[in-house]
């Protein structure tokens, strides 16, 4: 009996390595982030509706499928996240926020705002730049941006503390329907 009894105690040793172990590991699914820098030039952009959709926007990451694979984790998380470098989010298409190499600009968590223009398939950058940049009606992205709370990353959504963007979900899918670039 009391040998029986040592060995199940021993079984549940095991099972105990097992389970820490494989949480430890996130199961084999834990994402290699490749800490590189994205420099968009305005042939890179394209038709938005090419990336993944997570209403009421589109998003990618450039750097690699670990990259995007940790872009749509943080975006599909309840409790929000920092995206890794090389993520492209886009609301409209003439508006895009980039994240580039970690350090590059701390004030936006390292994102790079950006102003489109397109014509046909043709994408022209406005401007571009950190918490100086501005949109097409001379609004500074940072000054809404930056009222997300911290875990959001920047990422206003619909209630994650940014006044409210006047303009319903179907306005909003009527201007990314007018993405030219788009087949
Ligand atoms: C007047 C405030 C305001 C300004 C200025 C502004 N945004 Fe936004 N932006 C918002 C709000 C609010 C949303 C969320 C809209 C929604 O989901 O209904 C949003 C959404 C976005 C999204 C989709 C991800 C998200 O945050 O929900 C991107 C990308 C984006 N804006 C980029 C920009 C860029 C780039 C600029 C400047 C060129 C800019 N925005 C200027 C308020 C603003």
């Amino acid at each position: 009996m009391a040998r029986g009894k040592k060995s199940y105690g021993f079984a549940f040793f095991l099972l105990f390595f097992a389970v820490v172990l494989g949480a430890g590991c996130g199961g084999g699914s834990q994402n290699k982030i490749i800490n590189q820098d994205l420099d968009m030039q305005a042939s890179d952009f394209e038709c938005i509706k090419n990336w993944e959709y997570i209403a009421p926007y589109y998003l990618t990451n450039k750097l690699g499928a670990d990259n995007l694979a940790e872009t749509l984790k943080v975006a599909n998380s309840p409790n929000g996240g920092t995206f890794p470098p090389g993520t492209i989010i886009q609301l409209l298409p003439m508006e895009a926020m980039v994240k580039r190499i970690k350090g590059w600009s701390p004030e936006t968590n390292d994102w790079e705002f950006f102003a489109l223009a397109i014509t046909g398939t043709t994408t022209t950058i406005i401007t571009r730049g950190k918490a100086e940049t501005r949109n097409f009606a001379k609004m500074n992205c940072f000054d809404c941006h930056s009222k997300a709370a911290p875990q959001w990353d920047f990422v206003c959504g619909q209630n994650h503390g940014c006044d409210p963007f006047p303009a319903n979900d179907q306005f909003i899918q009527g201007l990314q329907n007018t993405d030219t670039r788009c087949p």
